[in-house]
Formats: C-alpha cells, sequence, structure tokens
C-alpha cells in the first residue's frame, strides 16, 4: 500500500548542500591538475539510473567540475552502478579493479561508486575490504547529498560510506545535465512496492513515491522549452503514479495534463506493471495527441504457474485480454515486452506458454533476459533443477521466435510512411532515428533533417531495424 508520509527533502536541506557545493569548488580548484575539475561519471543500468546520474552531474556542475569521457584524465571518477543483475554487477567489479592503475598514477583521483549495488550491504562490505583505493561510496537514499559529502572527504575523511537503509525521499530542484539534445528522462516517481519475486529493485530502492505533478509538469515545461523533442516519464511502475500524494492523481491525469502542454514534443513512458495498466491508460494513449503508440508491457512469463511463483498478481488471460483491448483501440500500437527465461522451477511446458504468449501478442522486439538469483529475494532461495545449458538453449529458442515475429512484423510495414524523430547521421551516412513505434529506422535524407520529425517511406526491412527514405518536408506534430 502506498502511505502518505511526508518523502519531501526539506529545502533548508538543499540550502545547506548548496554551502556545501561553494565550498567543495573552491577545495576541487587547489586540488586538480587540470585547469578546472573533471569528472568521468559512467552510468550502468537502466533509464531510472541514467536519470539519477543527470542530476549527479548537475550538482558536480554546481561545484565547478566539468566532464570527460577520459577516465585517465578526471579528478573524480564515479560509477553509477546497477544490480538486476549479475552480469551488471560484474562489469562493475571488473571496471572497478582497473581503475587501480590510474589511482597509483595520480593518486589525487577521487574513486567513488554509487547506485543500486551500493544498497546491498554485502556489496559496500565487498568494495569496503577489497578495494581500498575507492574512497566515495553512497547510496540512492542519499545522492542530493553528494555536495556535503565530498566535503567530508577533501576535508577530513580518509573514506566516506553513505549508505542509509531507508523508504526513500524526493529532492526537489536539484540541478539536471541532460546527456541528450532531443530525447529528455523525466522521473514522474521513484521506488517500488511490488516485490517481484525475484527482483531486487524494492530493496534498493525504497518503497513507491510520486512527485506533484506540479513539479513534474514544471520539468515538463523546462525541457520543452529547452527544445527537446521527446519526454520519457520514468518510474518502475508508472500506473501507481499519484496514489501515494495527499490529494491522489492517476497517471492517466498525468498524461492528459502533459500531453495538453504546447509545444512539439512527444510522450513516451515506462514502465507499465499489467497489473495496474488499465484500459483508461489505453484510451487516453488512443486520445492524446503527443503520446506514443508503444506501450511496453513486461509479462515475464506466460505461464501462470510462473506468474504466480514471480508474484506478479496477473494471469496469462487478463493480461491477453488487455492486449486484445489495446490492439482493437490502437491498432496501430507497438508492444514490447521484458521475458524471464528459466525462472526457479520453470518447466519446457511453462516455456512452451511464453513461446505461444509472445506468438499471440507479435511483439515489436523483446528484452530478455535468464534468471539470475539476487540475494536477499525469494527467488533466490527456490529450488532451481534446470540446468544453465539448458535455460541456455531455451533462450536462443525464445530469440529466434522473437526474431522470426519481428522480421514479420517490419516487413508489413514496407510501403507504409511513418513519423521518425531523426536522431543522427549514423557511420553509414544514413540518418537514423526511430519510428512512433520505437522500431530504429535508417533512412536516406539531409542533415538538416536531424532534430526534426520526419516523414519517412519504408522501402526494406531488416529484422528490427528498417530501411527508408525520407519523402518530404519536416512535418509538425
Ligand atoms: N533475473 C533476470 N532478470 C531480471 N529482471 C529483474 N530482475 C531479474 C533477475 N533477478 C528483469 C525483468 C525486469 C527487467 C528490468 O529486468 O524482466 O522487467
Ligand atoms: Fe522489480 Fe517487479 Fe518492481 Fe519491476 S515491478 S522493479 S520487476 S519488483
Amino acid at each position: 500500500m502506498s502511505e502518505k508520509r511526508n518523502k519531501l527533502v526539506p529545502a533548508g536541506e538543499l540550502q545547506r548542500q548548496q554551502a556545501f557545493a561553494e565550498q567543495v569548488k573552491e577545495l576541487m580548484l587547489l586540488r586538480t591538475r587540470n585547469p578546472v575539475p573533471l569528472a568521468h561519471v559512467h552510468t550502468y543500468g537502466c533509464q531510472g539510473n541514467v536519470a539519477d546520474g543527470e542530476r549527479i552531474k548537475g550538482m558536480l556542475a554546481q561545484m565547478g567540475f566539468e566532464f570527460t569521457e577520459e577516465s585517465k584524465e578526471a579528478d573524480l571518477i564515479l560509477y553509477n552502478t546497477c544490480a538486476i543483475r549479475e552480469h551488471a554487477e560484474d562489469r562493475v567489479f571488473g571496471n572497478v579493479g582497473a581503475l587501480k592503475h590510474i589511482k597509483e598514477r595520480h593518486p589525487a583521483t577521487i574513486l567513488g561508486l554509487c547506485g543500486c549495488m551500493m544498497q546491498q550491504p554485502q556489496v559496500a562490505e565487498r568494495i569496503r575490504k577489497s578495494f581500498p583505493y575507492v574512497s566515495l561510496v553512497f547510496g540512492t537514499h542519499v545522492v542530493h547529498q553528494l555536495p556535503e559529502l565530498l566535503y567530508r572527504l577533501l576535508t577530513c575523511e580518509r573514506r566516506v560510506f553513505e549508505l542509509p537503509d531507508s523508504d526513500g525521499v524526493v529532492a526537489e530542484g536539484l540541478p539536471v545535465r541532460r546527456d541528450g539534445e532531443l530525447k529528455a528522462w523525466l522521473p514522474i516517481m521513484y521506488g517500488c512496492n511490488n516485490f517481484c519475486s525475484y527482483c531486487i529493485v524494492p530493496y534498493v530502492r525504497g518503497r513507491e513515491r510520486s512527485r506533484t505533478m506540479e513539479a513534474i509538469v514544471a520539468e515538463a515545461k523546462e525541457i520543452i522549452a529547452a527544445g527537446y523533442k521527446e519526454i520519457t516519464l520514468l518510474g518502475q511502475n508508472v500506473n501507481s503514479y499519484g496514489k501515494d500524494l495527499p490529494e491522489p492523481v492517476s497517471f492517466a491525469q498525468l498524461l492528459r495534463t502533459i500531453d495538453a502542454l504546447p509545444g512539439d514534443f512527444k510522450i513516451r513512458f515506462m514502465t507499465s506493471h499489467p497489473k495496474d495498466a488499465t484500459k483508461e491508460l489505453i484510451d487516453v494513449i488512443a486520445e492524446s495527441r503527443k503520446v506514443s503508440h508503444h506501450l511496453h508491457l513486461p509479462v515475464q512469463s506466460g505461464s501462470n504457474r510462473i506468474l504466480k511463483a514471480m508474484n506478479r498478481h496477473y494471469t496469462r488471460e487478463q493480461y491477453l485480454d488487455l492486449v486484445a483491448y489495446a490492439k482493437k483501440r490502437i491498432p496501430d500500437l507497438s508492444l514490447t515486452s521484458d521475458i524471464i527465461v528459466g525462472f526457479p522451477g520453470e518447466t519446457r511446458e511453462d516455456f512452451e506458454e511464453t513461446l505461444s504468449l509472445i506468438k499471440e501478442v507479435g511483439y515489436t522486439s523483446l528484452f530478455t533476459f535468464i534468471f539470475s538469483p539476487r540475494e536477499g529475494t525469494p527467488a533466490a532461495k527456490m529450488d532451481d533443477p534446470i540446468e544453465a545449458k539448458e535455460k541456455s538453449a531455451w533462450f536462443s529458442q525464445l530469440l529466434k521466435v522473437q526474431e522470426e515475429i519481428a522480421a514479420k512484423r517490419s516487413a508489413s510495414m514496407v510501403g507504409q510512411v511513418v513519423e521518425v524523430l531523426c536522431e543522427e547521421e549514423g557511420k553509414n551516412g544514413l540518418l537514423t532515428g526511430r519510428t512512433d513505434g520505437n522500431i530504429i529506422i535508417e533512412f536516406t535524407g539531409s542533415p538538416e533533417q536531424i532534430g526534426r520529425t520526419v516523414n519517412v517511406k519504408v522501402t526494406r526491412a531488416r529484422n528490427w531495424i528498417l530501411v527508408g527514405e525520407a519523402i518530404d518536408e519536416e512535418t509538425k506534430l
């Protein structure tokens, strides 16, 4: 249940951080070996993490940092980590190991780690013991305190570990330094209450808490005024947006409000949990002017037995019902999903049900994962008799089946004219972008079209990528 505690970081606390930021600015000028202090911030994982990274960079910019892709020249190297699967964690540990050389060559370099991985006590302990050259470690609930943490490190403490466990806060008014120039991430809520049995997110990100509609709309207006052409609203389960606010509002209301803002931009959102996605949401997408006809609706499995063990709170039939309604209401809707293969206890029959579901839905694309046990989650303790080799074989089969579905879907688009936000010129000289349904498309056109919404005729399909040619001047939404 969403609870109505006050989660907002008080304005006074943010002012206190500003004062630390001023001090850090001066201290870093004395410490840097560069003309200005340089930071290298690398974010792993999902868009929620990317959005955090953009706020972290905003605060660092306020502290006088500029940014570099070259970790070797940085005064501060910060990895914003992801804990969703073991593979993600292994990559971070590998990269942290490689930082030792940089620290040996430039001992004044500050090496820091933050993000979801750090919220797991066993990980923080491993960093403390095995990576003594990492001196700044902070969790997901204290990002807004970065100025103070850096100040402590620069003045009096050899290592700073700030890792409180918490239900989570909402910090408004932090500066944001966005990565892209066309597409912006806009977090509308943080945390998760769902406790899917395989998932670490609720343990490392705290409980669901929504930003107010006012704060979100204000940020959306800033994004539009800065010339962005696409806003993606972010939350672990956007469909429960607003339930915890003092005056509850629904995600559908929020979508309608942002859709009504003036400007030339598109709206996307993720992620929708099927148990909370409503027909009203589908209606809003159908009736809106700016919301893309794309729905990411992670099903995870097509077997009711496995869905139950995953604690997903919907059945295959309920999911397919919603999909049928959505397809009827929005005939050109593009659906994407997440699938986990090899959940503990999954049998060949269960897996076959997943295959039959993905064929029935006809997804545009899938994000597919082999189950990865996460310490502290219920699924990590479940019996898991299926061998890794077998899981890999299922995984390959899933990819193959989806490839055929995507190829067919793409082929059916040849000859159509689609709206594309033109993002950049690729190495092959073709322009690239994504269709409204979020399919990558490469097309001939002129570089002035970058940053504009263009009409493109699809001439060919290459599995999940489309190929085409721009057919006229830019189009407005
Ligand atoms: N193992 C494999 N995949 C996972 N996901 C989340 N936790 C795990 C796990 N332990 C996948 C789910 C989720 C996506 C973001 O990551 O499919 O929707
Ligand atoms: Fe994880 Fe489930 Fe929450 Fe998504 S909804 S973040 S899969 S617990």
